[in-house]
């Protein structure tokens, strides 16, 4: 082999090798990610609180490695599946309990019950509402301030990380669809996505006043399709969910993507993508039981019975209680998720 040779096999591989190797070594596709959402990521932040939104209790956890942990299902929530499908060997730590050399990588914020308005949390007890998250998130931007040495080194750290929102489902269900359902809600459909839509547009524009440069927001689902909406209001005609209730929650969304394309217009450098979790022509996979939960559920809140039954084939459920997806439900969101954030993170591949 010639001299020359030798050069162009090195020049030419090792571009690739080096993404190859960072792959196989377990790299993440991005150094960090942050998580601000409910009950669909909440990893334990509430255990330790005053709040009915709690469920660190069987059957809750029961195809998690460690059990019950706060998460709302029986295994990983779809913000453990992203990070896994990112590349992390680890999932995002709690808020309620991240290590200082667990923020360089990340932090949950994500809280059961919370909201985009800080009422909505109220109903639930002492939860963590999207205010709040952000408040958190600063005292943690302080201590890697700290640890890196400067606040502008933190920033710069910060502007490469993926940041997921998903926040709304429970001003809808807690906060307004039981009002609009009983005809005499003082506030219109629209004018409830507006007032909640000019809310979340000052809490975003605070979390990239925060550093955060790639963020992936999340619409909101078909809520009129989940077990406690059927069991209250039940299905519409020649439907198997309840259309108002999904008719509602599509002027969030509407409106949502109008914010979206506002922040990137007006905010430098940011990259903000309207992310869903379910596509029209998804497969539902083995999944064959669409309306029931498969825990059994306390007919006052929704949630599984402490102690109480599980269905035993659960990949076989979408729903785990008669709000949550399982497991085997937030598997297929999260790759539909994903794809969606995949803009995100597509310009830093392996070197960052
Ligand atoms: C904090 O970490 C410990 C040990 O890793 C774990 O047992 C505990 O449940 C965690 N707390 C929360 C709120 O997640
Ligand atoms: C927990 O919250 C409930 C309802 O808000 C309140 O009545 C109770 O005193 C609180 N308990 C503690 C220990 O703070
Ligand atoms: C469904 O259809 C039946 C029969 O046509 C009708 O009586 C009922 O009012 C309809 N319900 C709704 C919610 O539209
Ligand atoms: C469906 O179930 C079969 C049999 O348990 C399994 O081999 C297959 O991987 C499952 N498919 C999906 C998409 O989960």
């Amino acid at each position: 082999m010639t001299y020359s040779n030798n050069l162009n096999f090195c020049c030419l591989l090792l571009p690739f090798l080096a993404t190859f190797q960072a792959l196989v070594a377990g790299e993440p596709k991005v150094p960090c990610f942050f998580i601000f959402g409910d009950s669909l990521v909440d990893n334990g932040n509430n255990i330790n609180r005053n709040t009915t939104a709690k469920v660190n209790y069987l059957p809750y956890g029961i195809d998690f490695p460690a059990g019950p942990t706060g998460r709302f299902n029986n295994g990983r929530n779809i913000a453990d599946i992203i990070a896994e499908l990112l590349g992390f060997d680890k999932y995002i730590a709690p808020f309620a309990n991240a290590t200082t050399q667990d923020i360089l990588r990340g932090v949950n914020y994500g809280s059961g019950g919370c909201g985009i308005l800080d009422q909505t949390g109220q109903l639930f007890g002492d939860v963590i509402n999207f205010n709040e998250q952000l408040s958190n998130h600063e005292v943690v931007i302080s201590r890697m301030a700290e640890l890196l040495g400067s606040e502008s080194v933190a920033k710069g750290h910060l502007s490469k990380c993926i940041y997921s929102v998903g926040m709304g489902n429970n001003d809808y269900l807690a906060n307004y669809l039981p009002q609009y359902h009983s005809a005499t809600t003082p506030q219109t459909p629209q004018q409830f996505a507006s007032l909640l839509i000019a809310q979340y547009s000052k809490q975003l524009r605070r979390l990239y006043d925060d550093g955060a440069r790639k963020v992936a927001v999340f619409a909101l689902g078909e809520l009129g399709c989940i077990p406690q909406q059927l069991a209250a209001y039940g299905a519409s005609n020649g439907s198997s969910c309840v259309e108002t209730s999904n008719n509602v929650v599509q002027r969030f969304n509407e409106n949502l993507k109008i914010l979206i394309h506002d922040l990137n217009s007006n905010l430098a450098d940011a990259e903000f993508v309207y992310t869903k979790d379910t596509s029209s022509d998804e497969s539902y996979g083995n999944i064959s039981n669409l309306i029931e939960p498969c825990c059994e559920v306390s007919a006052v809140d929704g949630q599984c019975v402490a102690g109480g039954a599980a269905c035993s084939n659960r990949d076989a459920y979408m729903f785990w209680d008669s709000f949550h997806p399982t497991e085997a439900a937030n598997l297929i969101s999260a790759k539909i998720a994903y794809s969606y954030m995949s803009p995100l993170f597509a310009d830093s591949l392996a070197i960052w």
